[in-house]
């Protein structure tokens, strides 16, 4: 009865190698009153046999994905907030020198890229979906298009604008099952020397450390270089750099050109040469990830039931969308995490998808210290448990669960 998936862009064979379960949309948190209106699907992964790429087996329709109200914030850390405003600077020395210069951000968020290239005078537009998190980014002198990109609206921002020097996007090219809307998008904006930036999440370093909570309804591709490099060159583009950056535990950001524009440096072979050695590409690398993931969510339920047993209070830290897939793959609920706090104001007074655990505001933490804190937000581990010494030092203690349960 039924069909083999396959692969969304070369079409070839995609062989399953974990099935995570019912998930939700991972940044939908209901308020109490709404979580009948709750959508789930399967959230499943394979690897194409043809080009490799890990990717999802059925989509969470785009539309409950990203509301109006998605309430993700990307300056909730001074990490990341750092980050983007040094990306904001290379572009704006190496790239956008000219007052000519156009850039286009896709899924600006709150601008905390694109608001610094707008004070420094850059002209620039973001677009976006969320109309909450633009008027964020409008507030910090960026100019935002609220809706998604794709051919069509590259087409009128080019009628309006002209061509761009430099298309940037961080962490949201992956979201999209339909890529192709986004490169021929790309293909209608970019000038002949310009350049396509993205930032995502990097596969080998899911597998590497068991980041398996990085797979969740939004991140519908897992890239590597060499799947990457192939899915560009369908598009009629190169891949002409690619680079190792420090992000949500490890991520990448890729340069793409049109074909012949820009040299292509020896760190995309490079790094294809080891993924070939790591295996990154096969699918029994992924099989035996798949049973790591399994022996984790056994050991964390475990701890936790033996925590709640032994009546110790167990707080859940960061409301990530990463939480979603942990709390919803193990059946984590209020009984054993009764709340997660989180400093993002859309999140408080809502409920974590799927799972209904209650989001408190970041004051609740300490109000008292739980014995125990679980790391959802472990990303930006230094950054809190830099500021949470006093927990530590008054006896609380950190579990995480990457890439195996431990308690610190
Ligand atoms: P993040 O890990 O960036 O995202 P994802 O949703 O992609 O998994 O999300 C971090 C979440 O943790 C975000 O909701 C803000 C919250 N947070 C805190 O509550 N306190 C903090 O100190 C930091 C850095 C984040
Ligand atoms: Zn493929």
């Amino acid at each position: 009865m039924s069909v083999a998936p396959t692969c969304r862009l070369c079409a070839g064979p995609v062989r399953e190698w974990m099935d995570l379960g019912r998930q939700p949309a991972s940044n939908a948190f209901p308020r109490p009153d709404e979580t009948d209106a709750e959508r789930f699907f399967r959230l499943a992964v394979g690897i194409c046999a043809e080009c490799t790429m890990v990717q999802q087996l059925e989509a969470m329709p785009t539309d409950h994905m990203f509301r109006a109200d998605y309430p993700y914030r990307s300056s909730t850390s001074d990490g990341l907030r750092r980050h983007f405003e040094a990306v904001a600077g290379w572009l704006r020395d190496t790239e956008l020198t000219d007052r000519a210069d156009l850039v286009v951000e896709i899924g600006c968020n709150d601008g905390a890229m694109l608001g610094v290239l707008g004070a420094s005078g850059v002209r620039h537009l973001g677009v976006d979906p969320s109309a909450g998190a633009a008027r964020t980014a409008v507030a910090r002198g960026a100019e935002v298009r609220v809706g998604f990109f794709d051919e069509v609206s590259a087409a009128a921002i080019r009628a309006e604008r002209g061509p761009a020097k430099v298309v940037f996007s961080a962490n949201t090219i992956s979201h999209v099952a339909d890529i192709g809307t986004v490169f021929r998008g790309v293909d209608r904006l970019l000038t002949s020397d310009g350049i396509f930036v993205f930032e995502d999440r990097y596969v080998a370093d899911i597998v590497e450390y068991a980041y398996f909570d990085q797979i969740y309804d939004e991140h519908f591709y897992l890239f590597s270089v060499r799947a990457v490099d192939a899915m560009v060159a369908r598009f009629g583009f190169e891949l002409v750099d690619v680079e190792r950056i420090p992000i949500h535990g490890g991520s990448l950001r890729f340069t793409v050109a049109r074909p012949g524009a820009r040299p292509r440096r020896a760190s995309v072979g490079r790094m294809i040469d080891e993924e070939a050695q790591t295996a990154i590409g096969e699918y029994d690398t992924y099989l035996r990830f798949a049973r790591q993931i399994e022996r984790v969510g056994a050991d964390l339920v475990a701890l936790l039931t033996d925590l709640r047993d032994a009546g110790r209070r167990v707080v859940g830290y960061g409301a990530t969308s990463k939480s979603a897939t942990v709390t919803n793959f193990c059946g984590i609920g209020p009984d054993l995490v009764p709340f997660i706090c989180d400093t993002t104001p859309e999140k408080q007074g809502r409920l974590s998808p799927g799972m209904h655990i209650p989001v408190r505001p970041h004051a609740a933490f300490a109000d008292p210290y739980p014995d125990y804190a679980l790391l959802f937000a472990w990303n930006h581990a230094e950054e809190i448990m830099a500021k949470e010494r006093h927990f530590v030092a008054q006896g609380g203690r950190w579990i995480l669960y990457v890439p195996h349960v431990h308690i610190v």
